[in-house]
């Protein structure tokens, strides 16, 4: 076991145990900030504006309404452990959504849906079921920067770095994802000694909201079939959509899927789709008998909650709400705050940003802004927004491999937005 320990701390503890104490990243330590000091225009007027924390901080409201309508909860059953249940009517719930919105070619069924406390539980559970402790997940980097404890803390997963750069590709996009790189990452990995079980890929994607096309999608499939590798998709943005004619293709739409049950997988969640970071319900979808056997022998310790189970169970299937109401706000909703928040962006000469049609974020190129080309110049500029109080998350923290890039969220109010806006652009004229 490759346990990294820090200091003394812990003496008395497992090996393991110690092995889980690890100093925070540079993107938990400005979450800790920003909760003890958030800003609220009334209460904390100069505290921190949390523009890091890929939230939907903008259809409560909606959610709200929908929940307490008359009824709503009429025949909720909350009195049973929910594994003999509860999670049974969000698999088949989310099976029936994904079949609809992510365009399946192949019936998935309840039983090919696994649902957990949120897809971090997933990735996290799913790392140990097709990888042994010391081995390997390709990651094209910039990633989602969950991914890192999900893999490494309990499951001992190492990952395998794709980076990827901002140089134009041969689609004419920055940080464009090719099978040559994923056989480079794959050589580099193995000549590590890494013995790589999987891909890992994010689409749309956090945080470069880029959406792969079926023939990328199929690519990548076809090098994990060449490869023997497990083909991971987490599709947790799918329907985070607001440019006009885009639509997310989801793995599970392509007829021509080359790879077989046991090394296919999708990830789905509620959190960032329905505006629901905090209530917890992530699902893995799979035809593969021993996968599903596997996951659910971890059910028992990573159970959602009964009540999370019964709303969104009936969220996922209100076909009416969601196509009338729901996702046409929350399109809506985005494509203002992302056209506002790509105005003051482009107000701004020494800063650009890659322009998206998804999520909740814009990836923003900072470069120029820095003294140096080094992470600990990024780490300056991050202090010094801090400083100001508005928090955007660097890009060493989703291992980009060129300083100077940050994630910016932009799904929240308006006037949150506004305040952070004035704050940085001091913080860029300093
Ligand atoms: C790409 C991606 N996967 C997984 C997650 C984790 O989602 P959950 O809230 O369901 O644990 C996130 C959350 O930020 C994400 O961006």
């Amino acid at each position: 076991m490759e346990h990294q320990q820090a200091g003394n701390e812990g003496a008395t503890l497992s090996q393991r145990g110690r092995s889980f104490i690890k100093p925070k990243n540079v993107i938990e330590q400005a979450f800790d900030e920003c909760s003890k000091n958030g800003y609220d225009p009334k209460k904390n007027p100069t505290g921190i504006i949390n523009l890091g924390v890929s939230a939907n901080g903008v259809m409560f409201d909606v959610l709200k309404d929908k929940i307490t309508e008359t009824g709503f909860f009429d025949s909720c059953t909350i009195d049973h452990f929910n594994y003999f249940g509860g999670m049974d009517d969000t698999s088949h719930a989310m099976a029936a959504f994904l079949m609809k919105y992510a365009g399946s070619v192949k019936p998935i069924k309840r039983e090919n849906v696994v649902v957990m406390n949120g897809l971090t539980t997933i990735v996290h559970c799913l790392a140990q079921v097709i990888c042994d402790e010391g081995e390997g997940i390709l990651i094209p980097t910039p990633l989602y920067a969950g991914f890192i404890s999900d893999l490494n803390v309990q499951a001992n997963v190492s990952i395998c770095p794709v980076h990827l750069s901002s140089e134009k590709g041969t689609d004419g996009t920055a940080f464009q994802l090719t099978v040559a790189l994923l056989e480079k990452g794959l050589s580099e990995a193995q000549e590590k000694g890494v013995k790589v079980r999987g891909l890992f890929i994010t689409t749309p994607h956090n945080p470069l909201g880029c959406i792969y096309t079926k023939k990328e999608l199929l690519s990548f499939m076809e090098f994990c079939k060449r490869h023997g590798l497990h083909f991971v998709s987490d599709e947790i943005y799918l329907t985070t959509i607001f440019g006009a004619g885009k639509q997310a293709v989801s793995a599970l739409s392509i007829e021509e899927n080359p790879l077989d049950d046991d090394h296919f997988h999708v990830l789905y969640g509620i959190s960032k789709d329905f505006a629901a970071n905090g209530v917890r319900i992530g699902g893995l979808v799979s035809w593969s008998d021993s996968v599903v056997k596997s996951m659910n022998s971890l059910l028992t310790f990573n159970q959602t909650s009964g009540l999370a189970c019964y709303v969104f169970s009936k969220l996922l299937l209100d076909e009416k709400w969601l196509e009338e109401v729901f996702f046409p706000t929350n399109r809506r909703r985005l494509l203002e705050l992302y056209e506002y928040t790509a105005q003051f962006l482009d107000t701004i000469e020494s800063v650009s940003y890659i322009p998206t049609a998804t999520g909740l974020y814009v990836w923003c190129d900072f470069r120029k802004v820095l003294d140096e080309p080094t992470f600990e110049a990024e780490s300056e500029l991050n202090r010094r927004m801090m400083k100001a109080g508005v928090a955007l998350n660097p890009g060493g923290g989703f291992w980009c491999k060129e300083p100077g890039w940050f994630r910016l969220v932009f799904a929240t109010h308006k006037e949150y937005l506004k305040e952070a806006f004035d704050r940085l652009r001091g913080v860029l004229s300093t």
